[in-house]
C-alpha cells in the first residue's frame, strides 16, 4: 500500500520506492507536515517541537498553552489568519472582506488510481500504477473547504499535489492566492536552483542560498515564460550532480505562476509552488469550486542526475500522451530559417525533394502561408490558405510533398490576431484589451481572448478546415508575445489569466481528440512556454529560437534538469548563425541537435555536395541512436556554464548501450587534456567503443574517465558509442 492512514496516530504516510512523505492531523485538527525524504518507517511526529516563542501567537483552542504556535510548526497547506506569518499557500477573501482561513481536518479517502483535474493537464497513470489520497479541510466559520489531492506513483518515486477550493458557504468569496504545493522543512539549510532566461536564451541555471526573507520567481506574462521556468530544485548546500539530497517541484501549468522560497525566523524553510497572485482574484459563488494546477514532487538522495532521470521518466510516461508518446519522431526540416516569409509552393516542394534525398522524414511549412501574411505585421487570425502565394491549393502541395516520400507539417499561431486582418476588422472586441486604453503591441500583434468560448470556437473551425485539406501529419503551435491586457469583456477580471490558459487547454484537448495522429510541437518564440502543462498536449516543444550550437548546449543543459530528451525540439541551422553570427562546424551542430527531437532548419538547396553527404551521415547516425536518445537515461557529465567542455550521455535501461556526446567549449595554446567521467555504468562489464574498437571496464570509464582528443579549431565535438561485450 503506497498510502497508509494510521488511525491511532492520525498520520498519513505516502511511500514510494525510495521516498516517504508524512503528515499528521494534530489534536486541534490542523494538518501538519512531518517529513519528506529518503524512505523511513514509523511515526515521525517526534520531529515536532514546542517552545514558548515570543510574538508567535497561539490558536484560541490551545488555551494557555503558549508553546503551540502555527507560526513555527511545519504546515501542509498554509493559510492567512491562523497565526502563521510565513508565505501562505492559500489566501481567500471572505464575504466580509476578512482574509482569515482556519482550515481543520474534515475527512479523507484513499483510492486506487490517479486523480484527474477538470480542464487541466495532470500526471496520468494506469489504475495499478498510482493511488490517490484526498484530505478534506474546512473552515468552520466561512465553510470554505479545501480538498488536498495527493497522487502517489510508487514505482516512479513521484508524488503529485493539487488542491480544490470549494465555497461551501452561502456568500461569495474570492480566491486571492493559491498554491498546489507547500513544502516545509523544519531543519536543514537549503539552496534553490531555478532556471531564468530571456527570448533566445532560456533556462540558464541559477543556484542561490535560501536565506532569510523570500526569494520569489514567477511569471505575469500570461505564459510560463522564457524568463523563469515553472520548475525548481531545493537541494542541500553540498548537493552535486552525483551526490546529496534534492527535491524537485514542477508546476503542470502554462500560465502565470509563482514559486516562493523562504527561510523563517527559526531557520526553517518553506517553498510553495502555485499560481501567481498578481492579476488573479478568482470569485467563487456558493457551491463553486476552483482547482489549483498540479505540482509534481520528487526527491533523490543521489544528486541532481538521479532526480532528473526520475522527472524525465515521469514526464515521458505520465505527462505526454498520444501516438507519439512512445514512438520515434520524424526528422524534419522546417522552412523558417530556410526561407522566413519568402517562399512559395515550389520552395516547399524543393525543400521536400531535398529532404527526401537526404533521408529526412518531413517538411514543415512555417509562418507565412495564410491570409495576408507577407511579414510579421499582418494576417494573424485569417487562417485561410494563401493559394496565390503557394501557387496551388494546400491539398495539391501536400500531395506533391508526399509524392517525394516525406510527410507534411504546418505552423499555426491560433491565440493571436493582427490588427491588419479580416478577423480583427470583423471582431475587434475578440482581442484582449482594456476599454479606453490603447493596447500594448507585441511583435505588432494582439492576443485573442481565449477565455471566451465563441472566440476559440471560431478559430478552431478555421484551423480544422485547414487541417482537413490534406494529409497534415504535424502542427507547430506557436505563441509569439506576452499578454498585457488581462481584461475580458466576457468575464470577471480576476479570472481572465487562468481562464485563458484553460481555454488554450480546451482547444488543444479538442484538437488532439479530433486529430489523434497529428504530432503537435509546442512553441512560444522558441521555449517561452516550455512546461509540463503544454507537454500533456504537445509531446515536443521547440526549445529555443536560438539555434547556435554553443548557446544551445547551455539552453539544452538547463532544460535537461526536468524535461526529457524526447520533448526537446533541436535543429541544425545554417552558419553564420542567424542569432549569434557564430560559425560552428556542421559536425558540432549535428551533435548538439542530436540531443533531442532532431531536425534541420536551413535551406537545403544551398548546401554543398560535401555538406549533403555529411547530413546524410548525421541522419543515419541519429536514426541508429534515436531510441537510445529518446528512451535511455540521460546524464549530464559537465556544466557548460563552468567547464571547458559540454558532455552528456544516454544509457539504455539495461546499461549495455551508451552514447556519450562531447563538445569542447574552450581551446587555448598548448591545451590541457580533459577527462570525461561517465556515470551509472555496470563496473564489471567491458564496454567496447565502436569508433576505435577499444575496450574499457565500466569501473574505469566511471572512475578515471576518457581523455578527450586535442584538436585545433573552435568547438570540436565527439560522439562515442559504447556497447557491452557479451
Ligand atoms: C517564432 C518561432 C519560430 C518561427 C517564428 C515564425 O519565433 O519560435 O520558430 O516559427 O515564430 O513567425
Amino acid at each position: 500500500m503506497a498510502i497508509v492512514y494510521q488511525e491511532e496516530e492520525r498520520t498519513f504516510t505516502l511511500h514510494t520506492r525510495q521516498t516517504t512523505y508524512q503528515m499528521k492531523i494534530d489534536n486541534f485538527g490542523f494538518l501538519l507536515h512531518l517529513y519528506y525524504g529518503s524512505r523511513t518507517a514509523g511515526n515521525m511526529d517526534y520531529l515536532l517541537t514546542y517552545y514558548d516563542r515570543g510574538f508567535s501567537g497561539n490558536p484560541y483552542d490551545a488555551g494557555n498553552d503558549r508553546t503551540y504556535s502555527l507560526d513555527v510548526l511545519p504546515l501542509e497547506y498554509s493559510t492567512m489568519g491562523i497565526g502563521d506569518y510565513r508565505n501562505s499557500a492559500l489566501v481567500v477573501r471572505n464575504h466580509d472582506e476578512s482574509e482569515s482561513c482556519d482550515l481543520r481536518y474534515a475527512g479523507y479517502s484513499i483510492r486506487q488510481g490517479k486523480y484527474e483535474l477538470p480542464g487541466l493537464p495532470a500526471v496520468h497513470a494506469s489504475l495499478q500504477d498510482a493511488q490517490t489520497l484526498e484530505i478534506m479541510l474546512e473552515d468552520r466559520v466561512s465553510k470554505v473547504q479545501v480538498r488536498l489531492l495527493y497522487g502517489v506513483l510508487e514505482e516512479a518515486d513521484i508524488i503529485t499535489r493539487s488542491a480544490q477550493i470549494i465555497n461551501g458557504g452561502t456568500d461569495n468569496i474570492v480566491v486571492e492566492k493559491a498554491a498546489s504545493a507547500c513544502l516545509d522543512f523544519a531543519g536543514g539549510a537549503y539552496d534553490l536552483i531555478s532556471f531564468y532566461g530571456r527570448h533566445a536564451m532560456e533556462r540558464n541555471y541559477q543556484r542561490i542560498r535560501i536565506a532569510h526573507g523570500s526569494h520569489v520567481i514567477g511569471s505575469r506574462r500570461g505564459t510560463s515564460s522564457h524568463q523563469y521556468n515553472p520548475a525548481v530544485m531545493i537541494a542541500g548546500q553540498d548537493t552535486t550532480e552525483n551526490h546529496g539530497e534534492c527535491y524537485g517541484m514542477v508546476f503542470v501549468y502554462s500560465g502565470n505562476f509563482m514559486c516562493e522560497a523562504e527561510q523563517d525566523q527559526y531557520n526553517q524553510t518553506r517553498v510553495t509552488m502555485g499560481l501567481q497572485n498578481e492579476l488573479f482574484h478568482y470569485p467563487l459563488a456558493p457551491g463553486e469550486m476552483f482547482t489549483v494546477p498540479e505540482t509534481i514532487l520528487c526527491y533523490s538522495d543521489r544528486g541532481f542526475g538521479d532526480l532528473s532521470v526520475k522527472f524525465h521518466c515521469c514526464i515521458r510516461e505520465h505527462i505526454c500522451r498520444g501516438k507519439y508518446k512512445d514512438s520515434a519522431r520524424p526528422v524534419l526540416v522546417n522552412s523558417w530559417e530556410a526561407a522566413y516569409f519568402d517562399f512559395d509552393g515550389e520552395t516547399i516542394l524543393q525543400l521536400a525533394k531535398d529532404a527526401a534525398e537526404l533521408g529526412m522524414n518531413m517538411v514543415v511549412m512555417d509562418d507565412g502561408w495564410f491570409g495576408k501574411r507577407v511579414d510579421d505585421n499582418s494576417g494573424l487570425g485569417d487562417w485561410q490558405v494563401n493559394e496565390e502565394k503557394l501557387g496551388c491549393t494546400l491539398g495539391e502541395l501536400i500531395r506533391k510533398v508526399n509524392d517525394t516520400g516525406v510527410k507534411f507539417g504546418i505552423w499555426i499561431e491560433p491565440e493571436m490576431v493582427s490588427e491588419d486582418s479580416d478577423l480583427y476588422r470583423a471582431h475587434p472586441d475578440w482581442a484582449l484589451q482594456i476599454p479606453g486604453r490603447k493596447s500594448v503591441r507585441g511583435r505588432n500583434q494582439l492576443v485573442l481572448d481565449f477565455s471566451r468560448t465563441e472566440v476559440r470556437d471560431h478559430i478552431y473551425g478555421q484551423i480544422c478546415s485547414v487541417l482537413d485539406q490534406g494529409n497534415i501529419e504535424y502542427v507547430k503551435w506557436d505563441m509569439n508575445r506576452s499578454i498585457t491586457e488581462v481584461y475580458s469583456s466576457g468575464s470577471s477580471q480576476g479570472k481572465v489569466a487562468y481562464d485563458y490558459v484553460l481555454g488554450v487547454y480546451d482547444f488543444l484537448e479538442k484538437l488532439t481528440t479530433a486529430y489523434p495522429d497529428i504530432l503537435i510541437e509546442g512553441c512560444s518564440g522558441g521555449g517561452g512556454r516550455f512546461d509540463a502543462g503544454m507537454l500533456y498536449y504537445t509531446p515536443q516543444i521547440w526549445c529555443s529560437d536560438n539555434t547556435d550550437a554553443a548557446d544551445r548546449l547551455r539552453i539544452q543543459y538547463g532544460t535537461s534538469f526536468f524535461y526529457p530528451m524526447s520533448v526537446i525540439g533541436a535543429h541544425v541551422s545554417a552558419v553564420p548563425n542567424h542569432q549569434t553570427g557564430r560559425n560552428i562546424s556542421l559536425h558540432t551542430r549535428g551533435i548538439t541537435a542530436m540531443t533531442g527531437a532532431f531536425g534541420y532548419e536551413l535551406s537545403l538547396a544551398k548546401l554543398s555536395g560535401e555538406e549533403r553527404e555529411e547530413i546524410k551521415g548525421q541522419i543515419r547516425r541519429y536514426k541508429e541512436h534515436e531510441e537510445l536518445i529518446r528512451t535511455g537515461n540521460y546524464y549530464r557529465l559537465s556544466n557548460p556554464f563552468q567547464d571547458a567542455y559540454a558532455a552528456w550521455m544516454h544509457i539504455s535501461k539495461d546499461k549495455r548501450q551508451i552514447l556519450m556526446q562531447v563538445v569542447m567549449l574552450e581551446n587555448h595554446g598548448n591545451m590541457t587534456v580533459n577527462y570525461v567521467r561517465m556515470k551509472e555504468l555496470l563496473p564489471d562489464l567491458i564496454y567496447e567503443e565502436t569508433g576505435s574498437g577499444r575496450c574499457y571496464y565500466g569501473s574505469a570509464l566511471m572512475n578515471a574517465g576518457l581523455p578527450m582528443p586535442l584538436e585545433l579549431g573552435e568547438y570540436p565535438a565527439y560522439q562515442f558509442y559504447f556497447s557491452a561485450r557479451v
